[in-house]
């Protein structure tokens, strides 16, 4: 209706505004915590309740104590069993919801287009939960889904199911993948992963990427930053030195051994390196990373895992924006997986933005909104 299409378009100017820096208009305002005055808007204007068309069957559940929009596509003619695909949305582990409409529209055009079901999970969000809470719901939903009485109930083929997600969804995805490796009765249950650019590293915010884009509209360095301060509830304080890696200086011995993981100088070709220069701080502060050692955790942090983890990873999609942040960890983070054996495409979109693959719906119809999410979900039809 005209209304919804005003509410959204609001809703999407509101949201933009804000994680420009209006959050803190809203601090100032005296309300509550930031993040829930933003997530009310985004949720009240954009929420939609499950609606079944011919073609997609959506049911809101849960799954063992963890909320899921379930997308059941019709089943090809000649199939007894679907694929399927576990989704997680993204929004800076605090923002968003699997029943707006953005990722409501998404994962009906993927189960729409490969016949299958998309488990969209609505995990916890900060303020309500923090790391690493985010990552025990999705693993809890994920894994009462694998169940074979489950997958059977929902026609689901248990050897053609993926994981995947966006932004902080992606960096769920990638953690919930690597936590699967530990696991022999989890090992091997999911076919590919498909991430789309993750969140995947919190030891450097000078990669060329954050030096680039670090006053991008959609997701400025700061910002980024303070979702991940507000994900670990660490303090606001330490923003403007995190900023200059003085969490990772040389005199942090642990955090030197961990950046080498990650030493884009090796990892990334020249063409994306171009002049830009590593920031390494001789000097920074050790109260950092004794006030929040999850920095250097990858149970937060997937691209600095041991080799052993990377190796058995399933077949790997990665999706990198030119104009984002997190490019280049996307970009190191294939580089790793390859390197640890792992087959993977990444698709990188010169055009692309941070967040633009769920911009495909008018009024921010974006042309590179609507071809990375072809491209993304021709990969699954091809490799799920
Ligand atoms: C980084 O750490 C150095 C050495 O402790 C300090 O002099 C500098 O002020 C810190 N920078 C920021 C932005 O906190
Ligand atoms: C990063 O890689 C470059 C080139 O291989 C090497 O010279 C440098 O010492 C490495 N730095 C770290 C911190 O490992
Ligand atoms: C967005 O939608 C409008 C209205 O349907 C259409 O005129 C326009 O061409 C679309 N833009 C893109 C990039 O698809």
């Amino acid at each position: 209706s005209p209304l919804s299409c005003v509410l959204l378009r609001l809703s999407t100017w509101i949201s933009c505004y804000l994680t420009r820096g209006g959050s803190n208009t809203i601090h100032y305002l005296g309300l509550t915590h930031h993040l829930i005055a933003l997530n009310f808007l985004i949720v009240s204007f954009g929420k939609k309740n499950a609606y079944s068309t011919a073609k997609v069957k959506v049911a809101d559940t849960n799954f063992d104590g963890v909320e899921v929009r379930v997308f059941e596509g019709s089943p090809k003619p000649d199939e007894q069993l679907r694929r399927a695909v576990v989704y997680i949305h993204g929004g800076g582990w605090a923002l968003a919801s699997a029943r707006i409409s953005h990722y409501d529209d998404l994962c009906t055009a993927v189960a729409e287009e490969l016949n299958a079901v998309i488990v969209s999970i609505e995990y916890r969000l900060v303020p309500r939960a923090y790391f690493p809470e985010q990552v025990y719901d999705v693993i809890r939903a994920t894994k009462y889904f694998l169940q074979p009485e489950v997958l059977q109930k929902y026609k689901v083929d248990p050897d053609r199911v993926a994981i995947s997600g966006d932004s902080a969804g992606g960096n769920l995805a990638a953690v919930l993948g690597q936590q699967f490796t530990y696991d022999d009765s989890l090992r091997n249950k999911l076919k590919v992963q498909a991430l789309i650019y993750p969140v995947l590293q919190a030891l450097d915010f000078n990669t060329p990427s954050y030096q680039q884009n670090k006053n991008s509209p959609i997701l400025p360095r700061h910002v980024m930053v303070k979702y991940w301060v507000d994900y670990f509830k660490g303090n606001y304080d330490f923003v403007e030195a995190l900023i200059v890696n003085n969490h990772t200086s040389l005199d942090i011995e642990r955090a030197t051994e961990l950046r080498a993981l990650l030493n884009w100088t090796s990892l990334l070709p020249e063409s994306i390196t171009k002049n830009y220069k590593p920031v390494v701080q001789t000097k920074g502060d050790t109260r950092i990373v004794q006030e929040i050692p999850q920095l250097l955790d990858a149970a937060s942090s997937p691209l600095i895992a041991d080799e052993e983890v990377l190796q058995r990873l399933p077949k790997t999609y990665i999706l990198t924006c030119e104009h984002d942040v997190l490019r280049d960890e996307g970009i190191m983070y294939a580089k790793r997986l390859e390197s640890a054996g792992v087959e993977v495409t990444l698709d990188h979109f010169a055009d692309g933005f941070h967040g633009c693959m769920i911009f495909t719906s008018w009024p921010t119809n974006f042309s590179v909104g609507i071809r990375t999410r072809d491209s993304y979900i021709k990969w699954l039809n091809q490799n799920l």
